[in-house]
């Protein structure tokens, strides 16, 4: 079996210990629980929840159409309880509407990109294997060759900055301005070359090509985005009792997510803190609707990194969100 062939999920058994608090949702209420996967991929845990809570429906969502065709053989096994949905987590809320789905018992979101993306040379995600310089995860918008051939070098330079933190990301951008006049940067090897020729080795031993890849796949696909219309909307989508799970790979993923889950916990930067004897002389802020079930994030144990080297960077932070009345206090979030 070749790398492409499969994607390892990570974290497994975290995301469903922390989804379904045992026993199982499904088998301890009279109505059968309604999941969102809102990053299918290899169908990794939309098997395993499925599998796990035998009577509940599982909506999955993927922007990419190759992972959603995939998934056709893992709905046959399970008829009438998994539900493929084209799309964007982002546009989770009128995506599940338009199937009838207003309220879930629990979201998952695997963050970033599955090993088939990344191992198939033709998506031009990766600098290992060479490949048409592509990187949408829907196949459908500005290639990342578009945005590396078209972009003036301050743009290019603030991509490579921000989502990259890549720290010579003007001379990168200048490298790539200056190759690009030679003739179009049409593949991801070119691209690596042009890349790893700029920047000085990192001393960490990550190839030198490795920022700027991922620069460019977040603004390719408008991942950061993404993640906070996700979060929102998953959020909101949570029935009282109803978890949200989330699994993140690289800092700026994760600091969207700590962040939103502490602000909707009435954890933020704005809650009370005994550091604040103005704040806490306030009057009490109102209840959150929401619960912090991971004041610091879980990580993948040993066995699991020695296993599948992709979990390494792997955190997971959850939700939870309260039988109690929707307040104001997290008005972004709260249904
Ligand atoms: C890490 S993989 C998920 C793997 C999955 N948990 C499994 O066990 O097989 C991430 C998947 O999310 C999809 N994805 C990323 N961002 C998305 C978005 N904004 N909306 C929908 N799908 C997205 C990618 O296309 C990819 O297939």
């Amino acid at each position: 079996m070749t790398q492409q062939d499969t994607h390892i999920p990570v974290m497994l058994a975290e995301v469903l210990s922390t989804l379904m608090p045992s026993p199982p949702r499904d088998a301890a209420v009279a109505t059968p629980a309604r999941y969102c996967d809102a990053t299918f991929g290899g169908g990794g845990y939309a098997a395993a929840i499925l599998a796990a809570a035998p009577r509940c429906t599982l909506w999955a969502i993927d922007r990419d159409p190759d992972a959603i065709a995939r998934g056709a053989a893992l709905a046959a096994r399970f008829p009438g309880r998994l539900h493929l949905v084209e799309g964007r987590f982002g546009e989770m809320i009128a995506l599940l509407a338009g199937h009838g789905v207003t309220a879930l018992d629990g979201v998952v979101m695997d963050l970033g990109v599955s090993s088939f993306q990344l191992d198939q040379a033709e998506r031009g995600f990766s600098f290992r294997a060479d490949g048409p310089l592509d990187m949408r995860m829907e196949k459908a918008g500005r290639s990342a060759a578009e945005l590396v051939n078209t972009l003036p070098e301050p743009e290019l330079a603030e991509i490579l900055a921000t989502f990259g933190e890549e720290r010579h990301a003007r001379r990168i951008a200048r490298a790539i301005v200056a190759a690009r006049r030679a003739a179009p940067i049409a593949t991801t090897g070119r691209l690596a070359e042009i890349v790893r020729a700029a920047a000085p080795r990192d001393p960490s031993g990550i190839d030198t090509a490795t920022r700027s890849f991922q620069a460019l796949r977040i603004a390719v696909n408008d991942e950061l985005g993404e993640i906070e219309r996700g979060l929102a909307a998953a959020a909101r989508l949570l029935a009282p009792g109803g978890r949200l799970v989330v699994v993140a790979f690289h800092s700026l993923e994760d600091r969207i997510v700590k962040r939103f889950m502490a602000d909707a916990a009435g954890r933020g930067a704005g809650g009370a803190s005994r550091h604040d004897p103005a704040a806490l002389a306030a009057p009490r802020a109102p209840a959150s609707a929401f619960r912090l079930l991971t004041p610091r994030a879980l990580r993948p144990g040993a066995a699991e990194t020695d296993r599948n080297p992709r979990a390494r960077s792997a955190r997971l932070r959850a939700l939870e969100r309260l039988a109690l009345p929707a307040t104001p206090a997290t008005p972004s979030v709260a249904a």
